[in-house]
């Protein structure tokens, strides 16, 4: 009997190590010239968003196409897990049809996990509830590689300040692992209630930490995993830990975000306007490391 090679997944930053990664941003800035290739003809991907999802959704369905590959977008609201067939049995049924990967995004914590043990051909996670969206982690260390001189070895030492919600953010998670695996010093800057348990530095008071980062990355408050209003109002929220172009000053730093942003809250207008700001940036980064990520995955 020939037993079926394993297939690779990634669920998380961790399952990749650090060679595989370099390999994976050198062939997405490859992708960068937007052409059209024939790596994934006659390959069928499933991608499966079970949480609203604009950006990431998209991103994995043009990379798909780029690389020629047939995509299936399974409606969530018009399946049969809609009425009452378990994940699992969802799973059994779209593993028989034979695809060459299933993209996942649930608002479960592991549900690639569970998911993976179902299947026979890749997952991808696309974001599981607050534990991880490997992708976006990998998109925002080609950016910073661009930003700092093309070149990984730069990151080392350089000082990020991850702001906002990070207690249910799956970005942070994911960014805090390969961050800080790349050399970078990883600051968390939010009030008390958004910071989860960590060895990481943690700061109050993003004016006084602004002066000495090279990076801002601001998220998103995540209400829809709030199960009360655990902040007094984002207005308020927002006088401390909007991103103005006086935190900025005229300081060499970029900002990022993974979107969507709330304009005024996490990122004021001007800023958003500013060339440091590589929000657009991340989205066409996106793209590429999908492709690599996409091909990495499915033609191991
Ligand atoms: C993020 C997500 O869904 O985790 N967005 C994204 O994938 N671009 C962040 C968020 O929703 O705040």
């Amino acid at each position: 009997m020939t037993s079926q090679p394993t297939p690779r997944h990634l669920l998380r930053t961790s399952d990749i190590r650090t060679s595989q990664i370099e390999s994976i941003l050198n062939k997405a800035q490859v992708y960068k010239d937007m052409r059209h290739r024939e790596i994934l003809r006659n390959k069928t991907i499933i991608t499966i968003f079970f949480e609203n999802s604009t950006r990431t959704l998209s991103s994995f369905e043009i990379a798909a196409k780029r690389l020629s590959a047939d995509v299936v977008r399974l409606d969530v609201s018009k399946s049969s897990t809609a009425k009452g067939e378990s994940i699992s049995d969802t799973a059994a049924n779209l593993n028989a049809m034979n695809p060459s990967a299933i993209i996942i995004r649930h608002k479960n914590a592991g549900a690639g996990y569970y998911l993976k043990s179902q299947v026979s051909c890749p997952i991808i996670n696309g974001g599981d509830g607050a534990h991880a969206h490997p992708t976006q982690a990998l998109l925002d260390l080609l950016t910073l590689k661009e930003h700092f001189g093309n070149d990984l070895n730069n990151l080392k030492g350089k000082k990020i300040a991850i702001i906002g919600d990070i207690k249910n953010s799956r970005v942070a998670n994911s960014n805090i692992e390969l961050l800080t695996r790349f050399g970078m010093e990883v600051i968390l800057v939010a009030p008390p209630h958004f910071i989860p348990p960590t060895t990481l530095r943690v700061s109050h008071n993003l004016r006084q930490i602004a002066k000495e980062v090279d990076v801002f990355m601001s998220l998103r408050t995540q209400t829809e995993r709030h199960d009360k209003q655990i902040y007094g109002s984002l207005k308020d929220y927002a006088a401390q830990y909007c991103l103005t172009p006086e935190i900025l000053g005229d300081r060499e730093v970029i900002v990022l975000h993974p979107g969507p942003v709330h304009r005024n809250i996490d990122i004021d207008d001007e800023v958003l306007k500013d060339a440091r700001c590589k929000v657009l940036e991340q989205v066409t980064n996106g793209v590429c490391v999908r492709m690599a990520v996409l091909e990495f995955c499915i033609c191991a």
